[in-house]
């Protein structure tokens, strides 16, 4: 066997070439010019960490042990105590810096509001008050199920300002997925909204947490946000509404401080089988994680930098990088609350040029999407305040990369891919932009403090090609659990390779020591014994100038065992035939991965935070009945799916 073939056998077939150093220009004031932190920290990451917290985040009293780590269970800071929304808000509000906008707000339907720091410290206050007055004491779970209105972000921060945890639950999804949560983390309040606007309509969330009410037993309160202006059904002592609750009350509140680890909140993660996973993420090092990492990632200057992080609050990605990081560091940010092809599919490149903005994350399925609307949109729009762009929550294909850069960036702005997960908290893998050589479709590198390799079936360390991804040493942001479930916690994680995190996605060092994730090890094929990642199929598949986006599984083949099949959407106004596209595939990486079979389809079943749904892919290929699909963003896109497969059957 050869030095470096390894029993994982995910083979490492795309070979990407191009190479993106930083701009002299963007150099000239970027934080993070050189490799000093990566120096820094490999001498010592827990010494690097300590100086991030102490750096970063005002503590109410040190701590006396930076990291105490009693594998799985990892304790960061111990005998610190802070208040993250001390945090978020006071300290900028003490040093000057009331008058400086937290959010420009924008409401679907075009409605506006600006709200400065000092004004969020007032409304924070006024709303832990009112938890106070409804019985929420530290430690109480309190759910929270909103539209993206300032008032999300409000409700959390209320909740850390007096400790009690908070659990978000995305607005799309169903009072059933709500009930679960709430029965699992024995939540006592729901703070809620009538309904929030979406594809130019209001939709309802009211009428599901009464139901959620209705199917669980610990709720005592509901507060709900007028949003919609959509009627709704009201039980008398449990309901109220959130501005007659905060009429008049006080914005005195002084922040409590709390232990490093006590927990801030639970976010619960589906996982591929099974109930949903309470993460627990908790005080001290989480907010280290994300100051740090959205210090540095984004290269923030909070003097001029207007952030836009396009998540919902209802993911990680919006906890941490709309609400806990940005508003640590004191910067400017966008939140919208809409879709964004309503009223037109420019409308968040109206939004950046109206707002400024100068750094903007978003994920890859939405490029794709952009990709396929076609460049007139952003090119209808000047987009020159862009300074740097962000990807987050997939495997970016080379080619939206590009698209990403040369369409939306104008050549001129570095990408950050940045690979994490909601058990990480906060960014792991990711270039530094001033000082990382960037490859379309590699996250890079892991960041300054964190320490990740691939490993073999048998964990051996695989230093050039593909294996799994494990981080081996433990990081301020890590989950410390899932939430009354320690076995979970212990087998999901810290089972498969013996002292390592295992994440679930596979990767592949490049000869340069690239990291290029290659998807969840779910989702990789096996075609006549080779294992071939579906990212890179995709990305070649994306390659082709014809193809927006891409989706690929592998279905149950007798001669190959599995055989490749791809669904592609093409770019607006392109064609292209099945033939062609295999043929692409295979002179692109190979024709060990041609796909058996290409459909052409107008979209691909995804769940609401846009990840494609692999598995029932694989139940359309194999002929399969679809069984649940209540996650999905749009249920119909599946008849159409079984409708074409059952079509060529008949070839
Ligand atoms: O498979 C990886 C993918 O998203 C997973 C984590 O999903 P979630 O917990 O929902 O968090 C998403 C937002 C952090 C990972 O296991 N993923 C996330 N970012 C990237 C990625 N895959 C490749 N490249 C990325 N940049």
């Amino acid at each position: 066997m050869a030095e470096h073939e390894h029993t994982t056998g995910i083979e490492a077939l795309a070979n990407e070439q191009r190479t993106f150093p930083p701009t002299e220009q963007f150099k000239a004031s970027t934080l993070v010019a050189g490799t000093q932190l990566y120096e820094e920290a490999a001498q010592n990451d827990e010494a690097f960490w300590a100086r991030q917290a102490s750096e970063l985040v005002h503590w109410d009293t040190e701590w006396h042990t930076t990291l105490d780590w009693q594998l799985p269970y990892a304790k960061w800071f111990d005998g610190g105590t802070l208040n993250v929304s001390y945090n978020c808000l006071d300290r900028h509000v003490l040093a000057g810096n009331g008058d400086k906008v937290a959010f420009h707000w924008e409401g679907e339907p075009g409605d506006k509001r600006t709200i400065t720091y000092q004004d969020l410290l007032d409304e924070v206050s006024q709303f832990a008050n009112v938890l106070k007055g409804l019985g929420v004491e530290k430690g109480d779970r309190v759910m929270i199920y909103m539209p993206m209105i300032p008032e999300a972000a409000v409700a959390m921060l209320a909740c850390a300002r007096i400790g009690a945890p908070h659990s978000v639950v995305f607005g799309g999804f169903s009072s059933q997925s709500l009930a679960d949560r709430i029965d699992d983390a024995e939540a006592k309040i729901i703070i809620t909204a009538d309904g929030g606007y979406r594809r130019g309509e209001v939709f309802a969330l009211k009428p599901a947490a009464d139901e959620a009410c209705e199917k669980t037993s610990s709720i005592e309160h509901v507060v709900v946000v007028k949003r919609g202006g959509n009627d709704v059904e009201w039980a008398d002592g449990r309901d109220h509404w959130y501005h007659e609750l905060m009429d008049g009350v006080s914005t005195d509140c002084p922040a409590e401080p709390m232990e490093a680890e006590h927990l801030l909140f639970l976010l619960y993660t589906s996982g591929t089988t099974g109930k949903p996973k309470g993460i627990m993420h908790t005080t001290g090092g989480y907010l280290t994680h994300v100051t740090y990492t959205h210090k540095y990632v984004f290269d923030l200057q909070p003097e001029n930098d207007v952030f836009w992080c396009t998540a919902d609050v209802g993911w990680i990605t919006g906890h941490s990088y709309i609400v806990y990081g940005p508003l640590s560091n004191g910067c400017t940010q966008v939140m919208y609350e809409g879709v964004p092809n309503h009223p037109g599919n420019d409308r968040l490149w109206e939004i950046v040029d109206e707002y400024g903005v100068t750094i903007f994350y978003t994920a890859p399925t939405a490029i794709r999407t952009f990709m396929k609307w076609g460049a007139d949109e952003p090119d209808k729009h000047d987009l020159s305040s862009l300074r740097l762009l962000g990807t987050v929550g997939e495997p970016i294909n080379p080619e939206a990369w590009m698209w990403y850069h040369d369409v939306i960036g104008k050549g001129n702005c570095p990408i950050v891919d940045t690979w994490w997960q909601t058990e990480t908290g906060g960014i792991m893998i990711s270039p530094l932009p001033g000082a990382t050589t960037t490859k379309p479709g590699s996250a890079t590198f892991p960041l300054p403090g964190v320490s990740a390799e691939l490993v073999d079936d048998e964990a051996n360390v695989v230093p050039v090609g593909g294996g799994y991804l494990t981080l081996t040493r433990p990081w301020p942001g890590m989950l410390r659990g899932i939430w009354r479930d320690p076995e979970r916690y212990q087998e999901t994680y810290w089972s498969r390779f013996p002292d390592r995190y295992f994440a679930g996605d596979g990767a592949k060092l490049d000869d340069d020591g690239y990291l290029w994730l290659l998807g969840r090890v779910d989702d990789v094929m096996n075609v006549s014994g080779h294992r071939i990642s579906t990212t890179e199929v995709e990305s070649a598949l994306v390659s082709h100038p014809s193809v927006a986006e891409a989706a690929v599984v592998g279905a149950t083949d007798a001669t190959t065992g599995q055989a490749v099949f791809a669904y592609v959407i093409l770019r607006g106004g392109a064609d292209a035939d099945e033939q062609t596209l295999r043929n692409h595939v295979a002179g692109e990486i190979g024709a060990i991965a041609k796909p058996k079979r290409v459909f052409i389809t107008p979209d691909l079943p995804k769940t609401r935070s846009g990840k494609i749904m692999r598995r029932l892919l694989r139940d359309v290929a194999e002929g399969r009945n679809i069984g649940d699909t209540t996650t999905l963003a749009d249920a119909s896109i599946v008849d159409e799916l079984q409708s074409k497969a059952a079509a060529s059957a008949d070839d």
